[in-house]
């Protein structure tokens, strides 16, 4: 035993060691983490082959205006499964497979659907022998019940199908065989017979479509041994019991009429998904991967089973609600599908014949599957937050600048931060402090030598307008006297192992720890609990949270986490729940803040691990990415698929985390993150130190000026987070989602949208010092350099000159955007400060836009306090009126979360007004507000054909209008 204890402490040590290696030493550790083949059940369903196993509709259960339950058999399972199919209120379509009678309850995932969306009623249109129909307004259900398959239909076209491929499979619980000698099982006997019967199912399919034989790909992988692995797998010599043995589920979901499919975060990986045929499935299972890997679809921090599909006429979206480890593969093939001729009847509207049919396979839980109808994107957005969640408005000084690093080491070494930000003339809003500043990571301490003080340092940087953020990781150090650590003992709020009784243990950055059991009601109480002002010594109401290492990263677990057979709270496997762990601490420390200000203060929880839901507790940042221009580039495509999962308050670590970045890499960093939703730079511990300012003068003042079109941009911003937290709706959004038309722009990544209205195009390529732009839409619209102020008309391809003092950045014609011309050191001190409107025309002359104004960090906005302006312009005037409805896009429009009167007192004046596209010089404006007229002075800028109005001085809670008078 003493050996096995210095045995394992020494290969701790090495880890430790490894982590502070200079990062070019080595790169990913490939063999530490799974591939299919390692994993048993992602094995059994992707060796099936197409076509081999019907299932078909035994009985009907159930048929009532609101639900249809029906059971389905096949060869494969020995008893009957249930299908449900319900309507909910979007619409969405909601499929769930679960077995009639388990032998142990199968998991179901809590705490992600908050509440779930009304259930519609449909009419059943027929119900024969051969299928059964849902009908409901412009939606169709069409359950094809010999062999099963169900098609979902839009407006008389087909946009999902399911289990077209027959790839349903369903592992039953059963109970453990005895072994009967030679290592063979009885289970293993029966599922030999399944074989048989499924070879005989083979031959004989039930009215099989005659093309489909001919699609299955050729046999690549040599046969492996599918009984391997069913009731107990190792993995690197970590064991995993499988009391409860095989339970796997998996589905095909094909989505005819279409080629690209985006989602399924997170990976490092290109926006639109690509064929996994040929390589690894996508796989979902949350780890914590040391020096990740580009262009991988290796699993990483965090998971999302969410996909939406795209074409020029629609986008349709799926949740595969499951968070045990999931695989997906995706088939792009070029040939196209014949469709079932029987469904021929019900299609009004052929679709072309692409096709992209995905491949869901999840180690345990239930098939729970939402269809999200669309037909555009933002109508999928809107019904995948009916479901998951919004994402509540942040206080907003967490959409400022964020200035991180492991560690600032101490009292002095924060002071002097803050101080070279203000000697430097660089706003910042956060400083951040990692895991050195407690108590051998012991979380909720400080240690105090390094920190005798430190409500006085918070409260002397809440006095510049500015906060900070510790870090707490959900690894307790198995420490007696250790506070969390005793009363989480005491009151047995920790993960148990298999044994039941025994608290987890494993190793993190503390050494021995234990983990808390966020799916126990009773510990996310206790959590929350400890963030109060009492409990969390040393702490106020200025300081925030980041959780980290919550995939959970256990350093001496299987694949750098916990065990699958440890328990949770009911006797849950680690296994039913481990892609939401993460999820289940950041909404316990979310409450934990909530409570903390009795509910007065908008928390701020920053979280590394995720899961579908996650939006509504916290912003996610993208882990441990490198100091490189192709870890730069990888950040947008890793960024833009989290944001059309509902994951909208994301970033990527400034600078890169490992490494060293040249300065022009930083700059250029700075630069596009500026553009993102969560702007925080951070460095990894070995690294040299990286404030703005150490760079030499000319990269101080490029990095400056990117920090401070941040905060020049924040009205933009802050108003584009509120309506995301109304719509649903992306705040990074990838050229699709404002023009869903223009197919040539389907797989790009290497530019995006900031809401409806500001495009980023960055510099991503060493050296460069232009930028290749296409501007997207169709004749007539127009797009507006934000630095020379000209108008480019679209769609145009335009090389754009970015010298090393900015990147390529356009206001799109026909918007209104709110910014602020002045920069103060925090955004706090900004509050106040007047705003600049720029007016972008359209080729009409006209111009839309929207401004959000609250007190930017408590609840009151729910009560009526806060602002939204509608702001218009036509010919030459410009309107500011109270805001009725949210306007997303022209089709799209959602209420105000408070009906009846806007009460919020705002100081916030409109000290100036920025007209582009004007052919002449204006004489003057003329301000109107009430009873007053006044002339305001208009200068005007000739090469960049630019009006500025002065001083119109009002307040933009008063309706007004501003003329702009023509020269006789
Ligand atoms: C993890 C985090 C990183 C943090 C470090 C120390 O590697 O991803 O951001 O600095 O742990 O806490």
């Amino acid at each position: 035993m003493g050996v096995f204890r210095f045995l394992c402490y020494c290969s701790f040590v090495i880890f430790c060691l490894l982590l502070f290696l200079p990062p070019d030493v080595f790169s990913v550790k490939k063999h530490d983490f799974k591939t299919c083949k390692d994993s048993s059940f992602c094995m059994r369903h992707r060796q099936l082959p197409k076509n081999s196993i019907s299932f078909y509709v035994s009985k009907t259960v159930q048929t009532s205006k609101e639900t249809v339950q029906v059971e389905i058999t096949s060869m494969d399972n020995k008893k009957p499964l249930l299908l449900s199919v319900t309507l909910l209120q979007g619409p969405v379509f909601r499929f769930k497979v679960n077995e009639v009678d388990p032998i142990h309850t199968r998991f179901e995932v809590p705490y992600v659907i908050e509440q779930l969306p009304k259930q519609q009623t449909f009419s059943i249109e027929e119900d024969s022998k051969e299928r059964m129909v849902l009908s409901a307004g412009d939606v169709k259900c069409v359950i094809m019940k010999n062999p099963l398959v169900v098609f979902v239909l839009h407006q008389g076209e087909v946009i999902v199908q399911l289990n077209k491929d027959w790839l349903l499979k369903f592992e039953e619980y059963r109970t453990k065989p005895m072994v009967t000698g030679g290592g063979d099982t009885k289970a293993e006997e029966d599922d030999e017979d399944n074989e048989e019967d499924d070879e005989k199912q083979e031959k004989e399919p039930a009215e099989q479509d005659s093309e489909s034989k001919k699609d299955e790909p050729p046999e690549k992988e040599p046969k492996v041994d599918l009984e391997a692995g069913m009731w107990e797998e190792s993995f690197k010599s970590h064991p995993d019991s499988k009391p409860k043995g095989p339970a796997s589920v998996g589905m095909d979901i094909g989505f005819p009429g279409f080629k690209h499919v985006y989602g399924v975060p997170e990976h490092a990986d290109s926006f639109n998904l690509r064929n996994t045929l040929d390589g690894e499935p996508y796989r979902l299972y949350n780890l914590d991967v040391f020096e990740y890997e580009l262009d991988s679809r290796m699993a990483l921090y965090g998971a999302i089973p969410a996909v939406v599909a795209h074409n020029t006429r629609r986008s349709v979206g799926v949740l595969w609600l499951n968070a045990a480890e999931t695989w997906i593969d995706v088939d792009r093939p070029q040939d196209s599908k014949p469709m079932l001729k029987k469904l021929a009847d019900f299609v009004t509207k052929t679709a072309s014949e692409d096709l992209v049919t995905t491949h869901w396979m999840s180690e345990s839980g239930i098939i729970d599957l939402f269809v999200m109808v669309g037909p555009t994107s933002k109508d999928v957005f809107a019904q995948y937050a009916s479901l998951t969640g919004l994402a509540p408005i942040p206080p907003a000084f967490s959409i400022a600048y964020h200035q991180c690093r492991w560690n600032y080491n101490d009292d002095k070494d924060c002071r002097g931060v803050d101080e070279g930000f203000d000697t430097h003339d660089i706003p910042y809003d956060v400083l951040w402090l990692d895991i050195e500043h407690t108590v051998e990571k012991k979380y909720f301490t400080w240690d105090s030598h390094k920190f005798p003080d430190s409500k006085k340092l918070l409260d002397e940087l809440n006095a510049k307008g500015r906060k900070m953020v510790t870090i707490i990781d959900p690894h307790i150090k198995r420490s007696n006297g250790y506070h969390v650590y005793d009363e989480a003992t005491r009151l047995g709020l920790f993960v148990k192992q298999s044994d039941k009784t025994t608290d987890y243990k494993g190793w993190c950055w503390p050494g021995d720890s234990s983990w808390v059991d966020y799916l126990n009601p009773s510990a996310q109480q206790w959590w929350a609990g400890l963030f109060s002002l009492d409990m969390y010594a040393g702490s106020t109401l200025s300081l925030f949270t980041w959780n980290d290492m919550n995939e959970p990263s256990v350093f001496n677990g299987p694949e750098i986490t916990m065990h699958k057979d440890a328990l949770h709270h009911g006797g849950v496997e680690h296994r039913d729940i481990h892609n939401m762990y993460g999820m289940l601490m950041i909404m316990s420390t979310n409450r934990g803040q909530l409570l903390r200000s009795h509910n007065q203060h908008r928390p701020f929880v920053l979280s590394r691990s995720f899961f579908a839901g996650s939006q509504r507790f916290g912003a996610v940042w993208t882990g441990d990415n490198h100091a490189s221009w192709e870890h730069l580039r990888a950040s947008i495509p890793m960024l833009l698929s989290m944001n059309i999962v509902g994951l909208t308050f994301v970033g990527a670590d400034v600078g890169g985390f490992f490494g060293e970045p040249t300065p022009e890499l930083l700059v250029r960093w700075y630069q596009l993150a500026a553009f993102t939703p969560f702007f925080r730079a951070h460095a990894h511990i070995e690294t040299k130190r990286r404030e703005p300012w150490l760079f030499g003068e000319d990269n101080t003042k490029r990095i400056r000026n990117a920090i401070r079109r941040r905060y020049t941009f924040l009205p933009y911003w802050y108003t584009q987070f509120f309506k995301t937290s109304v719509t649903g709706q992306p705040l990074m959004r990838p050229y699709w989602v404002e023009f869903p038309q223009d197919e040539t722009h389907f797989a790009k990544e290497d530019a995006f949208l900031v809401g409806p209205s500001v495009l980023v195009a960055p510099v991503m390529h060493q050296g460069s010092t232009n930028v290749e732009v296409h501007l997207p839409g169709t004749t007539g619209d127009l797009w507006y350099d934000y630095r020379s102020l000209m108008a480019t008309a679209a769609p145009a391809k335009l090389t754009v000159e970015a010298d090393m003092d900015f990147i390529p950045v356009f206001y799109r014609g026909g918007s209104i955007i709110p910014t602020k011309g002045r920069i103060r050191r925090s955004s706090v001190l900004a509050r106040d400060d007047p705003l600049t409107l720029i007016v972008a025309p359209d080729s009409q002359d006209s111009a839309e836009g929207d401004v959000y104004l609250d007190d930017e960090h408590t609840f009151q906005y729910r009560m009526g306090k806060f602002l939204y302006r509608h702001l218009t312009y036509s010919q030459g005037e410009i309107k500011s009126q109270m805001a009725k409805q949210i306007v997303a896009e022209p089709n799209f429009t959602a209420t105000l979360p408070v009906h009846g009167s806007q009460n919020f007192v705002s100081r916030v004046k409109v000290e100036r007004v920025i007209v582009l596209n004007v052919a002449k010089q204006p004489k003057e404006a003329i301000l109107t507000s009430g009873k007053d007229s006044r002339s305001l002075v208009v200068l005007y800028d000739a090469p960049s054909k630019s009006a500025t109005i002065r001083k119109p001085d009002v307040n933009i809670a008063d309706d007004f209008t501003i003329k702009l008078v023509k020269c006789d």
